[in-house]
This record gives structure tokens, sequence and C-alpha cells, in this order.
């Protein structure tokens, strides 16, 4: 169809989209964004290399030496634009309770009333991108498909990398398919005859990221970066995600997803929530150590998981996404070699440096080059960094590639039926108090592990350092309703599975980030984090050994496998021990959070949290 939608412009609609509504919305949109040109993205390799060159062209992208780093491209963002915007970020539910008080609430007319004006002629001058993409493998009935419009070209090829873009969708969908409709604008319009002045276009002054969660609609204006501008990854498939899951029965997790396999060749899976900036991603990728010749791990996904129950009441993820985009500062060899093995080739960057041989680096990553030019484009050595603090790459600096770059890809990462959850992990980062590993006796007391747990913060994430921000599921950016009712989903779910006799998956709680006296970590982390899934794989098996406390189960010393590791006891008991006088704080904050939640608050979680203030008091 080729129907004009205002003078001089015309849909463009491809003859393999026979979905009316969607053309209708389509065209809807266009009519108030008043783009220049609307194209439709049919995620094919040509036109991402078009688009790529576009950018280049634009100067948004910077080609990178295709020796040392084929087929990869480097941007620089605005620096009033360079992570995601919580304060900007809304859930319009018609009753402010049903967002909750975790999130930032706006009543839906209004918003409306004030998004209009701004998305009027927001695309004027520039092409409006029509990006089709599945939220999963296509056609997976664990998946769900969206549309986003979008005015950047750089969003359209990041799409491409991070889920399954393009014609397909459309198959998928046929007349009347549901998708979630998506809407971005970097806020810029161009007057007429006027081209970019700059190669990030955002609006340093106006950002909104806004979610209908009754309606389904994303609606982003301002930012390009990240989640604010990737609508499939946050926005869709863990704020929307989250409340359909709660209508239909499902889950939405900010999780990765991970199998293991020990030598005898039996697999298990695992999805773990960890706040940003807690190495999920390494954890996700993790190789394991000297001790644990023959195990293997392999990669589902590192940021979220989408989980339904089978007729049988198993609890079946997938990965929605089809790519990472993971910080790329703190990533080495070292750390994440399978990470850094994925980012060899056919890679965005985003705000990292460039080396004077045309690749980049980052902080954390090995030597530093004697010279580099840093995100903002200025010139960068060693000695500036010691003498001014200059960053060569921005702490929120990125990589967005496509999952099958990693080495450690599981074989069933693509598979429509998605792979049965065995167990569930919440971390967090703690220097203290909470243990290495613990289990809970049962599915409400891992809810209760879940909703409490919380993260120190980073300076680089939050400003101040050190502070415990309660994280309840590591969902407090991503809950797109209530955060009682969400627990309350969970337990539902809970119960509703065990009355069907199915097994549920075990829970857990890890700490990686016990520091000791001096402030050192004293958990070797990365690789032997295989040990404390060793021991989990051990409890599923039922030969797993513990200690009750009062928080739950966790190992001895002697439950551990320690081959190839040369760690104390004394040392274990430092990142294990329960201190009751700092359980005894702990669970006055806890206390907090319940309070600051007591709005429809599950009953069963003041009883959980009764019962640790027993046993403690015992
Ligand atoms: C992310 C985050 O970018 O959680 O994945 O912030
Ligand atoms: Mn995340």
């Amino acid at each position: 169809m080729n129907s004009p939608v205002m003078q001089g412009l015309t849909l463009n609609t491809p003859s393999y989209v026979k979905h009316a509504r969607l053309i209708a919305w389509v065209a809807d949109m266009a009519a108030l964004c008043k783009p220049a040109r609307i194209v439709w993205c049919d995620g094919s390799d040509e036109e991402y290399d078009r688009l790529c060159q576009q950018l280049v062209d634009a100067g948004t992208l910077k080609r990178l030496n295709p020796e040392l780093r084929p087929n990869s491209y480097l941007a620089w963002s605005d620096p009033s634009d360079v992570a995601r915007v919580e304060d900007r970020t809304f859930i319009c539910s018609q009753r402010q309770e049903d967002a909750g008080p975790t999130n930032n609430w706006k009543d839906p007319a209004e918003m409306r009333a004030t998004l209009q004006p701004l998305f009027d002629g927001c695309m004027r001058g520039r092409t409006m991108y029509v990006v089709p993409f599945s939220m999963g493998p296509l056609g997976s009935p664990i998946a769900h498909i969206g549309i986003e419009l979008s005015d950047s070209a750089y969003v359209a090829v990041n799409m491409k990398l991070m889920t399954r873009m393009g014609k397909g969708v459309f198959d998928v969908l046929g007349a009347d398919g549901d998708f979630v409709p998506c809407v971005h604008t970097v806020g810029a319009p161009l007057a007429e005859g006027e081209g970019d002045q700059t190669a990030w276009p955002c609006n340093p002054e106006t950002k909104y990221i806004v979610h209908y969660p009754e309606t389904r609609e994303i609606w982003s204006y301002g930012s390009g970066y990240g989640g604010n501008a990737l609508l499939g990854k946050k926005c869709f498939a863990l704020r929307i995600a989250s409340t359909m899951g709660r209508q239909q029965g499902w889950l939405a997790e900010h999780m990765l997803i991970l199998g293991v396999t020990s030598p005898e060749g039996k697999k298990y899976h695992v999805a773990a929530a960890f706040p940003s900036a807690c190495g999920k991603t390494n954890f996700a990728m993790l190789i394991p150590p000297k001790g644990f010749e023959g195990w293997k791990v392999t990669t589902i996904g590192d940021d979220i998981a989408w989980i339904k129950p089978q007729a049988n009441g198993r609890l079946h993820a997938i990965n929605p996404e089809a790519g990472y985009f993971g910080v790329a500062p703190g990533t080495n060899t070292l750390t994440n070699p399978n990470c850094m093995a994925s980012l060899d080739r056919d890679v965005i960057f985003t705000n990292v440096a460039l080396t004077d041989n045309g690749d980049v680096w980052w902080e954390g990553m090995g030597d530093a080059p004697a010279h580099a030019i840093d995100w903002q484009g200025k010139d960068w050595t060693p000695q500036i960094a010691k003498e001014t603090g200059a960053k060569a790459a921005h702490p929120n600096a990125r990589f967005t590639v496509a999952a099958t770059n990693n080495p450690a890809l599981d074989s069933a990462w693509d598979d429509p039926a998605g792979v049965p959850i065995d167990a569930f992990i919440f971390g967090g980062r703690r220097s203290t108090t909470v243990p290495l590993v613990t289990e809970a006796r049962d599915w409400t007391e891992g809810v209760y592990m879940a909703a409490t747990m919380g993260s120190e913060t980073t300076a680089a994430a939050f400003g101040a350092q050190g502070v415990v921000r309660r994280d309840p599921f590591a969902m407090l950016p991503f809950a797109g309703y209530n955060m009682s009712d969400y627990f309350q989903h969970w337990l539902n779910l809970g119960a509703q599975l065990k009355a069907k006799g199915a097994q549920l998956p075990a829970i857990f709680c890890v700490n990686w980030f016990r520091k000791d006296e001096a402030g050192k970590f004293v958990w070797p982390g990365f690789g032997e984090n295989m040990r404390v899934l060793k021991w989990m794989i051990d409890r599923l098996e039922g030969r797993g050994q513990g200690v009750e406390h009062a928080f739950g189960i966790s190992p001895t010393y002697q439950d551990i496998h320690w081959d190839g590791l040369n760690f104390s006891a004394e040392q274990y008991q430092t990142v294990t021990h329960i201190d009751k006088a700092a359980w005894a704080q702990e669970l006055a904050l806890h206390g907090e959070l319940f309070q600051q939640l007591k709005h429809h608050l599950p009953r069963e979680l003041e009883e959980t949290k009764a019962r640790i203030e027993q046993r403690l008091a015992a």
C-alpha cells in the first residue's frame, strides 16, 4: 500500500504486511510525528550495512579498523544522554495504586495531554523507521511481538542485533495478531532544509519514557540511549511484559538464564536475578574453573527471562532478547573471556574510547593505550587521567552484539519451547550480612528473600557509594505495576503450580561481594561461582548437605567442592557467617521496606519475617 499520509508523505507499506490495524496505526503515528519519509525495516544484512553506512556518513558511527575489529562501529552519545533515566520513566495506569509507590505515576489522560504537543511534528525532517521485532523465537508460544516506530537509524541497527527483527515478524502477526506499539523519537525535529548539527541528536532538556500498561503502549521521547530507546528491552520485555504476565499467569523477570551440564551429561537450567552492575553477564558466561573438568556452562540469556508454566506445571523460560547490550568498563579476558570473544567482531560500541589504531579501549579492559580519544572526543592519555581523573570510556559505556557471537551460547537458546527452570537465584552486592549462598526452605521463603534483596550502590550508577538500595527481585526500576501485587503474583503462581503437583524450582539467595575487615572482597568470584552452582545442583539432586539457620539453609565448608582452589575454612567463614546483630538491623530495614510497600503487601511475607525474627531470637 502506498497511500498518502499527508502531502508529500507516503506510507510505503510493503506488500507482505497484511495487518490493517497495524497499517492504520503507522499512518496515524506518521500523521502525528510528521517525518519526511517512512522506511519499513526488513531485518536483512543488506539493510543493516546500508543503515550503518548512513550513520557513518552522518558522523554518528565510526567504522573501527576492520583488521582489528571486523564489521564493528563506535558511537559517542551526547553527554546528556548516557543512561536510562529512571526519574523520567512513568507508569501511567488508570489508578495510582496500580503503579505503586516504587514507580513514577501520572494519570494517563494528563500524560497524553503532555505528550501530544511534544510528539506533534517531532520527526520533522527525519526518517520514521518501522521496526518489527519478536521478543523470543519467532512464533514461540512464550514470545510476543512489538513494532517500534523510531526516528533513529542507530535504534534500528541496535534492534537488529538485540531482537529477532524483520520481515518474518509479519508472517507471525498475520492479519490481526497482537503487537505492542512502541513509539520512539529523539525529540529533535529538523527545520526545513536543515541538517543535524550534532552526531547524536536527542533532546537534552526533555525526556519521557512512558508506559500505559492497560493499553500496552510505550512512548519514548528525547533520548537515543539504551533502554530509553531500544524499547524491546526494559520497556516492553520487563515493564509491559510484567503486567501481561500478571494478567496471563506468567513471569517477565530481570534474570539471566544459564545451562549447566555435569560431566555425566546431566543438564540443569537456572534463572538468576541481580541488579545492574553485579556481574550478571559474567555469571551468564561463566567458564568452570580448575577442579571442574568436564563441567560446562552455557548461556541462554544475560538480562531478561520470560517464564511460562507448561501444561504439566513446569516453568519454561526463553530469553526474549537476541543480543547483549552489556556494560563495557570492567570487562576483560580475565573476568569474562567468553564475553571478550563475543566482541571480536560485529559489534556496535557506544561511549568507549577510540585508540590510535582504530580499535576500542575502556577502563578495566587491560593495558591502557599511550593515547586515545575519549568518549567525548577529547585527547586522553594515562597522564591526563592521572591528573584530571578523566575516564576514557563513560562508566556506562556499552557494547551491542548478537547472541550468536557468544562461544558459550546454549544450543537451546533459540528453542521456541524454552528451557525448564530448575532453580532461581537472587543476589545483590552486599559487603556484609548476607551469606555466600542460602537456599530457601520453601517457595514463600524464597519470595521473601527476593522481595527483600538489596544492593550497595556504585558511584557510577547512583551518585552515593555503598548505600544499600532495596531492589526487590532486581525489578525496582522495571516492575510495570505495584510491587506488592507483583510479590502476590509470585506467591499465587507458586501456589497454583504446587496445587497441580508440579515440582517448583528451588530458590537460592547469593552474595559474591562480602568483604573482610580490610575492605577487600573475600570470595574470588568469576569462575569460582561454579562451586556455588555445584552445591545448588547437589541440593537439587538430593545429595547436597547444609545447615539450617534463621534465614534458610547454607552449605558448611565441607559441603562445597574445593578442588583447584586454595580457600581456607576461615576465609569461608568470612563470606558465610551469620552475624545476629547485623541480621537484627537487616530485618529492621526489611520492616521499613514493608512499611513502604504496605498497600497489598502479602500477609505471607510479614509472617515469614516474623518467623525469621523468632528463629534469630531463639
Ligand atoms: C541493564 C540494566 O542495562 O539493568 O541491563 O541497567
Ligand atoms: Mn539489566
